[in-house]
């Protein structure tokens, strides 16, 4: 093959990806959703294994014996399938209300998140805080309200609610017909064309069936009633006058969201949802990396040879296979096989000759990846989270953001004979960023400590060493609930007596205080130093 033949199929290939992640609060429907998107693509003919997934049968990535047993996924994970002429990455994400930092660590490897709403509920906590870290990292959100056949908000209320909660602009670009019982279908808020679904089976294990035409030819046929097409031109009317339009430029800056209605259960809505996701979600784009000299470089995904960074690390992920694992996201260039690429963290030219790719937790052998794709690569233990691979070296990209933790905690092992293996499993999880493991640096503690965004990670963090290492933990909690970076000179810094400061592993300092208002008293205290919530 050529070289400008190889070029144009990266080109080709790189266009088609779209890598996404899917935010939401438990329980609205991302499971679901994700499901009917491997429905549509022709990837699983019947749906409805999410409910089985409960009961202990695989659905996508649930590797964690844990993971089954609460049929929720914990583990940020990918997977990879065709929907029309479109490559889809679904990175996972974890669906739960303690949250940790494998979710931060997961959206940046997205291109776009997709951000599900229960109807009936509105835009909740988890939500809130993800949207935040898409916000910061600019990345392309498109909104997808669900459960729309149950009574849910008023759609006009929820789409303002996206507005003010969220602080951007939100363009519905369809708009639904009836609501719970009556929930019918979409209608395009640009053309008015009018999609009506019908049920092909019970509780949307297949297809749903789609019938298009103009709201005038619906209410010539007697498709749908008078009363339905006049609210519903009169609500297309209004969201023409006083909605705000939708912005291609400014949906790809992170200010716009495009708005779908539907319900992932019936499978109403869920077809003109991916199908517009695939042409407006954007395919892996330019990202800035740093040159050993300082200087700012711009790596492009087809222009440049291979390169990625290193999203996630974990071990023993399924009994066959002890080794540990490392994610990467594919930034530039065509990933071979074999390939024999530079690992700026140590200088080192490792050859990723154990390439993966993931589905249902089995793995499968990847020969060829492009930008977007994820690959899993067995870990010789060099490598680490945020660390960048590539063809040439001499760069590496922006670290991963870092959120200072929220619960502290200290943890040991219940019986004092299996210290080694404990400090084996603790070395391996901070290795991972399962938990920081932290240094105490003023009088407060020489204890070290664990901590973390969500106190899941330390449930995750005794489970793993119980069911990895066969160590029984215990672990108790400090008052500290909350934590930003400290800027400034550590030394000077003067602590309250309910604050204290600790060393992540890179001698970041952070500050860790138990109640909210401590920040500003401390800021008052100490008029020369900064405290920031994230570092990125
Ligand atoms: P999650 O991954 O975001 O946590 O949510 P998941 O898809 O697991 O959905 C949570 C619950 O909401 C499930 O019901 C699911 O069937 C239901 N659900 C999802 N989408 C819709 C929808 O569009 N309409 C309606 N009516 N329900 C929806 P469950 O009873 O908790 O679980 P299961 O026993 O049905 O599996």
């Amino acid at each position: 093959m050529s070289t400008s033949a190889i070029d144009s199929k990266l080109k080709i290939e790189s266009e088609r990806r779209r890598t996404f992640a899917i935010i939401s609060h438990p329980d609205a429907g991302k499971t679901t959703l994700t499901e009917k998107l491997l429905l549509y693509a022709g990837m699983i003919r019947t749906a409805g294994m999410v409910h089985g997934r409960k009961q202990g049968t695989k659905v996508s990535s649930d590797w964690m014996h844990m993971e089954r047993e609460r049929g929720i996924s914990i583990t940020a994970s990918a997977m990879q399938f065709a929907y029309k002429d479109n490559i889809i990455n679904v990175l996972d994400t974890p669906g739960h209300q303690d949250f940790s930092e494998d979710t931060y660590r997961t959206l940046t490897a997205a291109d776009s998140a997709v951000m599900v709403i229960d109807a009936a509920k509105g835009i909740e906590t988890q939500t809130r805080k993800l949207f935040e870290v898409c916000r910061m990292r600019g990345i392309p959100i498109l909104t997808f309200v669900n459960k729309m056949d149950l009574h849910g908000e008023d759609p006009f209320h929820l789409v303002a609610e996206v507005e003010e909660v969220l602080g951007i602009d939100a363009s519905p670009v369809n708009w639904p017909i009836g609501m719970g019982k009556t929930f019918r279908g979409v209608a395009d808020c640009n053309t008015a064309e009018i999609t009506l679904f019908e049920k092909a089976a019970k509780a949307g294990s297949a297809k749903a069936i789609a019938t298009s035409c103009s709201l005038q030819d619906a209410l010539s046929s007697g498709t749908i009633d008078e009363e339905v097409a006049e609210k519903l031109g009169y609500e297309l009317d209004l969201l023409k006058e006083a909605g705000n339009p939708f912005s291609r430029e400014k949906f790809l800056a992170g200010t716009n969201t495009p708005v779908f209605f539907g319900s992932a259960l019936t499978n109403f809505g869920v077809e003109p949802f991916f199908d517009a996701f695939a042409d407006l979600a954007p395919c892996p784009g330019i990202r800035t990396a740093d040159t050993p000299a300082g200087e700012e470089i711009l790596i492009d995904p087809v222009k440049n040879k291979f390169s990625g960074f290193v999203f996630k690390v974990q071990a023993n992920m399924d009994k066959k296979h002890r080794d540990s694992m490392a994610f990467i996201r594919v930034c530039s260039g065509r990933f071979e096989r074999d390939l024999l690429i530079k690992h700026q963290a140590s200088g080192k030219d490792i050859r990723l000759s154990r390439s993966h790719s993931m589905f249902g937790g089995e793995r499968t052998t990847l020969d060829t990846a492009y930008p977007g794709d994820i690959i899993g690569v067995v870990n010789p233990g060099v490598f680490a989270i945020g660390d960048t691979v590539s063809l040439d070296g001499g760069f590496k990209f922006k670290p991963l953001p870092k959120f200072p933790p929220e619960v502290i905690a200290q943890i040991r092992p219940k019986d004092l004979m299996k210290r080694k293996s404990f400090d084996k499993g603790m070395r391996q999880f901070a290795n991972e960023g399962t938990v920081l493991v932290l240094e105490g640096k003023t009088s407060h503690t020489s204890q070290p400590l664990v901590a973390a965004v969500g106190r899941l990670q330390f449930e995750v963090l005794q489970h793993r060493l119980k069911e990895e290492y066969n160590v029984d933990t215990e672990l108790d909690e400090l008052p500290y609930k909350h934590g930003a970076w400290l800027v400034g000179n550590t030394a000077q810094f003067r602590t309250t007596s309910s604050s204290f400061i600790a060393e992540d592993p890179h001698g970041r300092a952070i500050v860790l205080y138990t109640h909210e208002w401590e920040k500003r008293h401390l800021l008052e205290k100490n008029p020369d130093h900064e405290l920031i919530e994230f570092i990125d």
